[in-house]
């Protein structure tokens, strides 16, 4: 009997140290860096990996407003979609406005303010932005003039030229394959290119095609090496945070035009961080089946937020459980943050809980050591709304992100303001989301670089940096700078940068 009591234990401490995964050798509060530009593609930080994409202006996503130069008035979508397509608006704004789907170079789907396909109607040949997917009848070339690119011409599925008859009409029938590109052609357009162009994983890879895995296999193997984590560790930090995307748990394999490969540079950040004692938080950037907020470090193709689908969040739990398994083992494993910056009201606070409970899951279903970082959502969100559901998630994490940018009220501070904004509203901010028995709390995203009227001194940027060690320094779990690396337009967004130049110490 004392035998069997025994072993049932032996068996019970057999059974609960083979669950018990290594924990991450950080403690908290981490110090950590996020490696922002590496396997999440962002073109603001890396903006030599689209040099050699053949007609760079015209990527996916990329917006543009064209005129008839014999009416001098812009095609417009009426009603924003579902409906004709028109010439008669002499300003142009959110309706006269189309997003590229780019087919090859010179192949575009136009996409209207509704989310709809321009294609040629049934019943005529007119124009219309009827269709919900673009096939082949949505495709449209676009040739562009040689000695001056402004000028358009766009060739119709159907082998004809567009053409601005009238302001009521813009059809597909015009024949004459030559044109002098003069104002009295009807078929010529002038193309203006509006708003931010996204430069993400999705424009790269889409701009460069076959050429894709080569380009990125080259910049995953050099923009963070094991270098970088000697140096950072040498550097008093004591974490990383690394951006992913959702195509890297079907590596070597993903759905075009996403190219296989990160997997393997994950793996090795892994033992480089082992190899220096640094916990690794795994973040997911980009999910599947939408972008949470229209940015190009979301994967977007053309900046539509629209993840939140039942299908889009079963599809990021995948993605997690992915992860989960995968690095469930390694004693570097710290943290899996479920989704980056979700946009608030885009993503609803219904649809983010139920994701976040079922991500939670996913990851509690390899290791109860990981902890569980739930990003509070930006825009029209209130900071607190995480607080009570999250308590629910045994060591969950709310993840807030301060940057002194994006807005005027920045760019209108001097420096020194800029600093009382740290120690006065953000320090308050932080203490409201740091309650008793709360989530334990992450800053997850902040850096050296503010909006400022007049100049700021390298003193400034100390003192500023120092202001902002001090604060985040306060939160339960800790911080991570974005980013370990950026380019020289972009010096004090760079933590390594800053700490060689001596800007910042730790
Ligand atoms: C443009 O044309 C459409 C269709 O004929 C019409 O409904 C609309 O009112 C016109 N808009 C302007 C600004 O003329």
């Amino acid at each position: 009997m004392a035998l069997v009591m025994n072993s049932q234990r032996l068996f019970l401490i057999i059974i609960s140290s083979c669950f018990v995964a290594l924990s991450s050798s950080a403690s908290l509060p981490v110090k950590a860096v996020n490696l922002g530009g590496w396997l999440v593609t962002e073109g603001w930080m890396t903006p030599w990996l689209f040099d050699n994409i053949p007609n760079r202006q015209m990527l996916d996503g990329t917006q543009v407003q064209l005129k008839s130069l014999k009416l001098n008035t812009y095609i417009s979508a009426e009603s924003g979609g579902d409906s004709v397509i028109v010439a008669n608006r002499t300003s142009a704004s959110g309706w006269e406005t189309f997003k590229l789907w780019r087919v090859d170079e010179t192949t575009f789907n136009l996409r209207v303010f509704q989310g709809q396909f321009v294609r040629i109607s049934t019943k005529s040949s007119r124009l219309v932005a009827m269709a919900t997917n673009p096939t082949a009848s949505e495709q449209f070339v676009i040739i562009r003039n040689s000695n001056n690119p402004s000028h358009v011409r766009i060739r119709a599925p159907n082998g004809l030229f567009v053409q601005a008859k009238t302001t009521n009409t813009v059809t597909a029938d015009y024949s004459q394959e030559g044109t002098s590109w003069g104002n009295n052609d009807p078929s010529v357009f002038e193309v203006a290119f509006v708003g931010g162009q996204l430069t993400g994983e999705f424009q790269l890879t889409n701009g460069y095609g076959s050429g894709a895995a080569s380009v990125l296999t080259n910049h995953w193997s050099t923009y963070i090496t094991e270098d970088d984590f000697r140096s950072l560790a040498n550097d008093k930090l004591t974490a990383v945070r690394i951006p992913v995307g959702w195509w890297i748990a079907s590596d070597q394999n993903p759905p075009k035009p996403f190219v296989g490969g990160s997997l393997q540079y994950l793996d090795k950040a892994f033992d480089w961080a082992e190899r220096y004692n640094l916990g690794v938080i795994v973040d997911l950037h980009a999910p599947p089946g939408g972008s949470q907020n229209g940015n190009d470090h979301s994967g977007t193709r053309d900046g539509t937020k629209d993840w939140g689908t039942d299908e889009s969040i079963d599809r990021t739990v995948g993605v997690i459980d992915f992860l989960a398994s995968r690095y469930r083992q390694r004693s570097g494993l710290l943290a899996i943050e479920l989704i980056n910056e979700p946009w608030a009201p885009d993503v609803s606070l219904d649809k983010l809980t139920k994701y976040y409970r079922a991500g939670h899951q996913a990851v509690r279903k390899y290791t109860p050591n990981a902890y569980v970082i739930l990003s509070n959502r930006l825009g029209h969100a209130d900071r607190t709304e995480l607080l009570q559901f999250a308590k629910d998630l045994d060591k969950s994490v709310i993840d807030v992100h301060y940057y002194n940018l994006y807005s005027d009220m920045f760019s209108s501070m001097t420096a020194q303001q800029n600093v009382d904004y740290v120690k006065n509203d953000r320090s308050k901010e932080l203490s409201s989301i740091m309650v008793a028995d709360g989530p334990s709390v992450f800053v997850g995203e902040w850096t050296g670089e503010f909006g400022h009227s007049g100049g700021a001194s390298q003193k400034d940027y100390q003192t500023f940096a120092q202001a902002q060690l001090e604060v985040f320094g306060r939160a339960t779990f800790g911080w991570a700078y974005w980013s370990w690396k950026n380019n020289d337009a972009h010096n004090h967004w760079s933590l390594k940068w800053m700490i060689d130049k001596g800007y910042i110490s730790l």
